[in-house]
């Protein structure tokens, strides 16, 4: 089977696979997400074989509006949800919330007394959604362990053949996946960082935490998808938190006379001398385009197998930037660059 791609004005077409129990990938402002019909559990099965992903490991649930949540959800912590929902629907805000029995299989939740929720902010989503009239199951629809998909060409280099279709609506806006936030434990708790900020978070309910530490051996996290190896390119990404840090770091490369790429901000680019560099990559002109470009420069560079090490630009973990150190430093499994080598 050969991967169908549909433009916006095929979602009539895409409704009616996912109807049939197809997977279809869809467009979000986050990341693209690999969709199945939420309520047929053979089809939200091949959701986990296509991806190649645990299948401990529960899927988000994507609605067209808060009605849709509460034919699923328990009403436990429906008024704070209720706010939630109003200042950041549609949005990149992930709220998990108690499953009303025995409305959505184990194969959804993974076993779980939970389920996530999202209403994505993409107008051929929302449609596709209220044409099914149902919930669409969807992980980010990258092949287990890559860096999610910011482009249809993303897709469909990792699941081409594997899946029925992808609705192809070009780059997704954000780049990085949803802020995942759990209204199931005393305190609201933030366990993967995206878009919606901490501080954003705590202005409409009040209290919140955050929870999303690297996962230690034998320690159960309570995201189960924290703690798989992700976004991990085979070259060595070494994260420069300092842009002055860029220039001892490239010289010291340059003794060991390994491959090696750069990739920041333009303005940093300008700056340096990059003449001994096989590839760059340019992340923009600020932390929103960085975040936009991080998953897209990742992937590019996985397409050139020379590559042994990848500097990368750091920006300070607030805001947005909790998010884009939060995959960055997954990507480069917490290495940092330091001027005294230990
Ligand atoms: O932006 C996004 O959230 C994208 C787009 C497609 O919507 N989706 C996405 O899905 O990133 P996925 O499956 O790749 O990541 C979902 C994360 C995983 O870390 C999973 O473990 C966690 O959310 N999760 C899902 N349901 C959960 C639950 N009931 N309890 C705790 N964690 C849950
Ligand atoms: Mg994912």
């Amino acid at each position: 089977m050969k991967t169908a791609i549909l433009s916006p004005n095929n979602v009539q077409q895409a409704a009616k696979w996912l109807n049939e129990g197809k997977l279809v990938a869809f467009p979000t402002e986050t990341v693209y997400g690999l969709g199945a019909d939420a309520t047929n559990s053979q089809a939200a099965q091949s959701v986990y074989l296509a991806k190649g992903r645990p299948s401990d490991n529960p899927l988000i649930v994507h609605v067209n509006g808060p009605k849709m949540v509460w034919q699923y959800a328990d009403i436990q912590q429906k008024d704070t949800a209720m706010k939630l929902m109003d200042a950041f629907w549609p949005g990149p805000l992930t709220i998990i919330l108690p499953v009303k029995a025995g409305k959505l299989s184990k194969t959804v939740t993974g076993g779980l007394d939970t389920v996530a929720f999202r209403m994505p902010d993409n107008a051929i989503t929302l449609q596709l959604i209220s044409l099914l009239d149902k919930p669409i199951v969807g992980p980010s629809a990258n092949t287990s362990g890559k860096p999610s998909p910011t482009l249809a060409e993303h897709v469909y280099h990792d699941l081409n053949g594997k899946i029925t279709a992808i609705l192809d609506d070009g780059p997704t806006r954000v780049g990085l996946e949803s802020t995942v936030l759990d209204l199931t434990s005393e305190v609201p708790t933030i366990l993967r960082p995206g878009a919606i900020s901490l501080e954003q978070l705590r202005e409409v309910i009040g209290t919140v935490q955050s929870d999303h530490h690297q996962i230690q051996a034998g320690e159960i996290p309570k995201a189960p998808g924290m703690k798989y190896k992700h976004y991990a390119p085979q070259a060595q990404v070494i994260i420069i938190d300092s842009i002055s840090d860029f220039a001892p770091a490239i010289t010291r490369i340059e003794h060991k006379k390994v491959p090696f790429a750069v990739m920041a901000e333009q303005k940093v680019l300008d700056q340096l001398d990059l003449t001994s560099a096989q590839e760059t990559f340019s992340l923009g002109e600020s932390l929103a385009s960085a975040s936009h470009l991080l998953f897209a420069a990742l992937r590019q560079f996985d397409l050139n197998p020379q590559i042994k090490y990848i500097l990368a630009q750091g920006f300070s973990a607030s805001g947005l930037g909790a998010a884009y150190m939060n995959r960055l430093n997954k990507s480069a499994g917490n290495t940092h660059f330091k001027t005294q080598e230990d």
